[in-house]
């Protein structure tokens, strides 16, 4: 498909929506017949958004995430099952370090992912947490959703409902790529028991290398976050893939609105710390009626605040996409009061970005810090393409 949707397909498909829709007749008023009219419900032109690893991952394939959903959408699948297989795309490339196969694991070197789905039609949800050996979480999030009265699986019991289902159950979620990313990190924090080969150099009279190890281990970087931080501000690790995941959401033409979350979750991570992304209301929400805000960044700021939730009901009560995720975003910020959560500026010393479509079908991308950089993906009827983060604060987290 390229970037280009097919156009006659798009249009194939809006036409369902057109004839499913109501033609009635006008009522009766003092005892005259008026004549008879067609009540044409207004199409919705369908969208696709997520954050960027939407767009830049398509696992050897030809499709990324948002246009794969977009495709499945406009050829009439259903919405929930069109997004899982665009979530799926990345979810399964060895390349994209925040989410599914070749996660960043956790500080035992476990890949744990998270994910949930919600079906806003349907009003079905369903999510697992901390999930091992499985690469596509967001399929055992949607059967959760569809196969039992619960909505959130969580570590082994997740692991064994999926077995059940007959999903591979895998040892080690690890690639070359994210196994050697801990293995620095262990490095970084510490440096006595997790040696560098390249640097092991010195001999006997070489007081350098003891002294850069005990200055090292006394350094920020012996702290768990802060080394994994460091490791993004060089370059190691995508700012994405820190806190991994990818939220997709779209809207069909006959307004069905769904969104999916799924992701590895934070670098580093205590075993069994579960993050916003499986949890309804913090990594993502959907109402059928009123639209869906999902997200991407540091967790536990949507886990206090329900962010997501709290976007679709700003949205209810009137404000759009980007006025709902911008006052959500001042909420975080006021309720971020702790110091070792804050910059130098006193402002919070981490992103948080959302993905935001209403009923209308109308969308933004909005982000703690944004910046000409900060990027969020969309696929139209016009193809995918990268959008500008529309951001709350100027700057970066860090300074
Ligand atoms: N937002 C992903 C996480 O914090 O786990």
């Amino acid at each position: 498909m390229d970037t280009k949707i097919n156009r006659r397909r798009f249009l194939q498909a809006t036409a369902v929506g057109v004839s499913a829709g109501s033609v009635g007749l006008g009522k009766r008023s003092n005892n005259r017949t008026k004549s008879p009219h067609v009540f044409t419900p207004k199409l919705i032109s369908p969208v696709v958004i997520s954050d960027t690893s939407g767009y830049r991952y398509r696992n050897g394939g030809s499709y990324n995430a948002v246009e794969r959903a977009f495709k499945g959408i406009i050829e009439g699948e259903d919405t929930l099952e069109a997004l899982i297989a665009g979530v799926n795309i990345p979810e399964l490339d060895p390349e994209e370090s925040g989410i599914g196969y070749g996660g960043l694991p956790n500080a035992d070197g476990v890949v744990q992912l998270d994910s949930c789905c919600m079906h806003g039609p349907k009003k079905w949800a369903g999510g697992v947490a901390a999930i091992e050996g499985i690469r596509t979480p967001s399929l055992i999030a949607k059967s959760v959703m569809e196969l039992t009265d619960h909505h959130l699986l969580a570590g082994s019991g997740a692991q064994q409902f999926a077995r059940q289902l007959g999903f591979v159950i895998e040892d080690d979620l690890n690639t070359e790529k994210s196994r050697a990313l801990w293995l620095e990190w262990k490095r970084r924090i510490d440096p006595e028991h997790f040696l560098d080969p390249s640097k092991r150099k010195g001999f006997k009279d070489s007081s350098g290398d003891r002294d850069e190890i005990g200055a090292r281990m006394r350094s920020k970087a012996d702290e768990f976050y802060r080394a994994g931080l460091a490791m993004v501000d060089e370059g190691l690790i995508e700012e994405n893939s820190f806190w991994g995941t990818i939220n997709c959401n779209g809207i069909s033409p006959s307004g069905d609105i769904c969104g999916v979350t799924t992701t590895s979750g934070l670098a580093w991570k205590i075993p069994g710390r579960v993050g916003d992304s499986p949890i309804l209301g913090a990594g993502l929400y959907v109402d059928g009626d009123i639209g869906v805000a999902g997200s991407t960044g540091r967790g536990e700021a949507n886990l206090y605040n329900l962010t997501s939730f709290l976007i679709v009901e700003n949205m209810r009560h009137g404000m759009s996409p980007l006025d709902a995720g911008m006052s959500a975003l001042k909420r975080i910020e006021a309720n971020t009061v702790e110091s070792r959560l804050l910059n130098s500026r006193g402002l919070p010393a981490f992103d948080v970005r959302f993905f935001i479509l209403n009923k209308k079908g109308e969308s933004a991308g909005v982000a703690m810090y944004g910046s000409q950089q900060k990027k969020y993906a969309i696929c139209t009827e016009n193809g995918s393409e990268e959008r500008d983060l529309e951001g709350l604060l100027e700057g970066s987290p860090n300074e």
